[in-house]
């Protein structure tokens, strides 16, 4: 256990109470973080995979997380940003979902940051808002310490959240505060054991992507059936030429493609 866990772990022992997760909770590193407590029809209403009872949905994440996996442990990544052309294309459900199904994974546990600091939503798409006191945008405006932002869904074993509160103006200065090198550097040490997933902006909306791009090992591009343009698409794609773009997650299409869905 790295020097600056073991001082968080024993911060937290000391001033944490019952709200914090048991020391029986199967993953190792985020048993004492802050306990969540997802509401089950939020969950249902934003199509989360572990509330809803579609067997297809669950399947198709589950082939994504198999094809990220092995993609990230292939090069020795433990980082993924995901994002889209434009708004509303499903970025926040396939961060979340694809964090739930490699949760799962009992070799594996998972890290789902909310960076898109302007329209966070993570925290509600798992319907854990109600219990939010601190966030990342807390965090990087220096309100909050990093053991405060962190929330451990309630029988998600392995998944630990850092949600955004509110909506920060800011956005783009903050992103490449000293703060969220400290926060990126602190997430790099988990990553012996944990994947971490960024869940950001439209690529084409803000310069967001681009300014942390260089932060993070890998990218994932969603795109939404008969809403994503494919100038918008071949945009994105030029405007992220440098990063290491895993695929296309071709998302809210009206039947499942088989292998070609993801590639
Ligand atoms: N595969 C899907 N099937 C049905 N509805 C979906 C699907 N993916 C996303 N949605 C719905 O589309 C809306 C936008 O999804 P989401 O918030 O994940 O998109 P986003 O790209 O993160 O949006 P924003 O750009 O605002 O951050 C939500 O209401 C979500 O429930
Ligand atoms: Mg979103």
């Amino acid at each position: 256990m790295s020097k600056i866990q073991s001082s968080i772990q024993r911060a937290i022992e000391k001033s944490r109470g019952s709200t914090r997760r048991e020391e029986s909770t199967p993953s190792r590193i985020f048993r004492n973080f802050q306990l969540a407590h997802p509401r089950e029809n939020t969950m249902a209403n934003s199509r989360i995979i572990s509330a809803i009872d579609d067997r297809l949905a669950k399947s198709a994440y589950d082939v994504l997380r198999t094809r990220v996996l092995h993609r990230l442990r292939s090069n020795s990544w433990s980082s993924l940003l995901i994002t889209s052309p434009g708004p509303g294309e499903g970025k926040t459900l396939t961060s979340s979902n694809l964090a739930i199904s490699i949760s799962r994974d009992v070799n594996q546990s998972i890290l789902l940051v909310d960076l898109d600091l302007r329209r966070s939503s993570v925290a509600k798409c798992l319907g854990i808002q109600h219990d939010i006191k601190a966030g990342v945008g807390d965090f990087l405006q220096g309100n909050a310490k990093i053991e405060d932002i962190i929330y451990s869904p309630d029988e998600i074993a392995r998944l630990a959240v850092l949600p955004n509160r509110e909506p920060i103006d800011n956005a783009s200065d903050l992103l490449g505060s000293p703060r969220m090198k400290k926060l990126v550097s602190w997430l790099r040490e988990q990553s012996g054991h944990s994947i971490v997933i960024f869940d950001m902006p439209p690529v084409l909306a803000c310069d967001d992507v681009l300014a942390f791009s260089p932060d993070v090992d890998a990218i994932l591009l969603v795109a939404a059936q008969g809403m994503t343009e494919r100038g918008s698409l071949e945009k994105a794609a030029e405007l992220l030429v440098d990063c290491n773009l895993l695929g296309i997650v071709l998302n809210k299409a009206t039947e499942l493609m088989g292998h070609d869905y993801y590639g």
